[in-house]
């Protein structure tokens, strides 16, 4: 059962609202974006799944039991259950920045013991053909550029690195349902990367092809990683290509939207329970 509570961390005051609390952990925030506001409360090892829009999270969200929901800072959470499975599902917006928010909000109110970034995405690599699933072994930026700083493209100034990689029990788990659901030919596991661009023209998927061999790009996933990197929150990002980020491209997304999602539902739901299952996470 999930419960809603007042929460004012600047009066240091939190009430819940009728329900039962036994289960689930009380929602924090260490920011003061969120000091005051109306939150629901985490579920226990909730695992969070975070989409840039609606049509890329709708069938999971049609699957949740006990099933409730909250904006906040403009984005739709919907709570519930997947198979069990304590679940905030998440509509983003598009865009790295839309990412970064919700997945910083996400974690500070929920605490998720994983996230994971299900979406489509354009292929970069020639030889992955629309309808594919790519699995991140890790993901990073195409269009952070400091190279007049003397970096290598890519390169975020005065980080660590600039790559970050899949949780890889999480890349594991959700390569294998990939590869049982659409085949072994039709699952990559590979580096995905992220810009604020739709890449719909040849030569520039070329050039993101060359420059960094990716084997596919979109617009979310490398946010999302880099909060979880900086949170310690295990991730993967599982993206269904809707197209092949060429002249074609505005026209294959379209299109691919509306048809291809349950192959990525299916195969995220079983990630996450999956997940769950091999960390004996506590499900109460
Ligand atoms: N998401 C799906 N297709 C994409 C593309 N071609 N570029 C960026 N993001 C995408």
């Amino acid at each position: 059962m999930i419960v809603s509570i007042d929460y004012d961390a600047r009066l240091g005051n939190t009430s819940y609202e009728a329900g039962i609390v036994s289960n689930f952990e009380a929602c924090y925030t260490g920011s003061t974006t969120y000091q005051k506001g109306r939150v629901i409360a985490a579920m226990k090892n909730c695992v969070a799944v975070i989409s840039a829009l609606q049509e890329e999270i709708e069938g999971l969200k049609d699957r949740l039991t006990e099933h409730t929901s909250q904006t906040m800072a403009g984005m739709e959470i919907h709570f519930g259950r997947l198979e069990g499975q304590p679940t905030a599902a998440v509509i983003s917006g598009v865009g790295k920045v839309n990412a970064a928010l919700c997945t910083q909000l996400v974690i500070d109110c929920f605490a998720p013991c994983a996230v994971i970034n299900p979406g489509a995405a354009g292929a970069i690599d020639p030889t992955i053909e629309v309808g594919d699933i790519v699995v991140s072994s890790a993901a990073c930026y195409h269009d952070f550029d400091t190279t007049a700083l003397g970096t290598p493209p890519g390169f975020i100034y005065g980080m660590q690195t600039s790559c970050f990689p899949a949780d890889h029990s999480l890349q594991l788990l959700a390569a294998h349902h990939a590869r049982e659901r659409v085949g072994e030919n039709r699952t990559h596991v590979g580096l995905v990367v992220t810009g604020d661009q739709f890449i719909a023209e040849a030569a520039q998927r070329q050039r993101i092809f060359d420059t960094f061999g990716a084997s596919c790009t979109e617009m979310e996933g490398a946010a999302i990683a880099h909060v979880c990197w900086k949170n310690r929150i295990p991730f993967v990002i599982i993206r269904a290509v809707s197209d092949k980020a060429d002249a074609k491209a505005t026209e294959s997304f379209g299109a691919f939207l509306a048809r291809a999602m349950p192959d990525l539902d299916h195969i995220t739901e079983q990630t996450v329970v999956g997940w769950t299952d091999s960390k004996q996470v506590d499900r109460a």
